[in-house]
């Protein structure tokens, strides 16, 4: 008999052949992502950084499903306590080595944003991407205020941001947020191939192409993380979010009309 994933979800953590598997699991949340669960991914990141051993990551969902994003219901930190989510976005910015997502089902909230880090990227046809947090009554993380906008101009990053709207797999490649479009059966194959091929390129020339392409906003985009989960946590204080989040659980439209700033 086989032990149920723990209620908070869980990170299956693989090592093999050069590549560290990183498998978000909390299914029946659809891979909504705990303290636990980011900071189980923060410590992996963070060896594997020093690790000679390993030479690319593999970041997925279990059961045919990316993430759901933020766990709704465990918004809050420990008193004290770095919010999980900082701590690893943080780890995930500045992780050196080349990183494979392998998105399928449903990409939502930090589900989309960590993307924006990763490097090669494969998501099934049927997709659904989405990033919520302006519906939430919070805002845009982990350097998306600043990425997305650059990657497809500001109208589109509007239009999915302050309305944020559903988008498909189609229309993320597109915008150049992934690196390809495939069939459901065929992403698997596709992320692991891409993983496996990174590992046999020299580490040196990749790390320094790789800092190459993106180091371009360094500090900038520390200070705009600090930022942004700034007005995030202060977000989450306030009755917007109160609202959203009710809504959410009662499953209904939620209701902002009342609430004035
Ligand atoms: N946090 C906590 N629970 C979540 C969740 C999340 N981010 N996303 C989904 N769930 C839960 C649902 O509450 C539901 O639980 P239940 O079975 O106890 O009712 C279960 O996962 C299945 O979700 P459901 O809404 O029935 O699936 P769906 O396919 O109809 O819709 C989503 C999937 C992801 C579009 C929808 O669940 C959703 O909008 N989730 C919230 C996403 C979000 O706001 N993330 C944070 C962004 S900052």
């Amino acid at each position: 008999m086989t032990n149920p994933a723990p209620k908070n979800g869980q990170i299956i953590v693989d090592v093999a052949d050069g590549v560290l598997t990183l498998t978000m699991d909390n299914v029946s949340k659809k891979n909504a992502i705990s303290r636990e669960m980011y900071l189980a991914m923060k410590d992996a990141l963070d060896a594997a950084a020093t690790d000679t051993s390993i030479r690319a990551v593999l970041l997925r969902g279990a059961g045919g499903v990316f993430s759901s994003g933020n766990d709704v219901a465990g918004f809050g930190a420990p008193n004290g306590e770095v919010p999980a989510p900082v701590q690893f976005v943080k780890s995930l910015v500045k992780f050196p080595k080349p990183i494979v997502a392998q998105v399928e089902g449903l990409a939502v909230g930090i589900g989309v944003t960590m993307l924006l880090h990763c490097d090669i990227i494969y998501a099934a046809d049927d997709t659904k991407f989405r990033m919520p947090f302006v519906n939430l009554g919070v805002v845009p993380e982990a350097g998306s205020s600043f990425l997305v906008p650059r990657l497809m101009g500001a109208a589109k990053a509007a239009e999915l941001i302050l309305l944020g709207r559903l988008f498909s797999a189609a229309e993320a490649e597109t915008l150049g947020l992934i690196s390809g479009v495939l069939p459901q059966a065929d992403v698997a194959g596709a992320a692991e191939d891409a993983a496996a091929a990174l590992v046999k390129q020299p580490m040196g020339a990749m790390m320094k192409s790789r800092a190459l392409m993106r180091d371009v906003n360094g500090d900038e985009m520390d200070a705009r993380i600090e930022r942004e989960f700034k007005l995030f946590y202060e977000g989450l204080q306030g009755p917007e979010f109160a609202e959203a989040s009710r809504a959410f659980m009662e499953k209904r439209e939620p209701d902002f009309s009342k609430i004035t700033v």
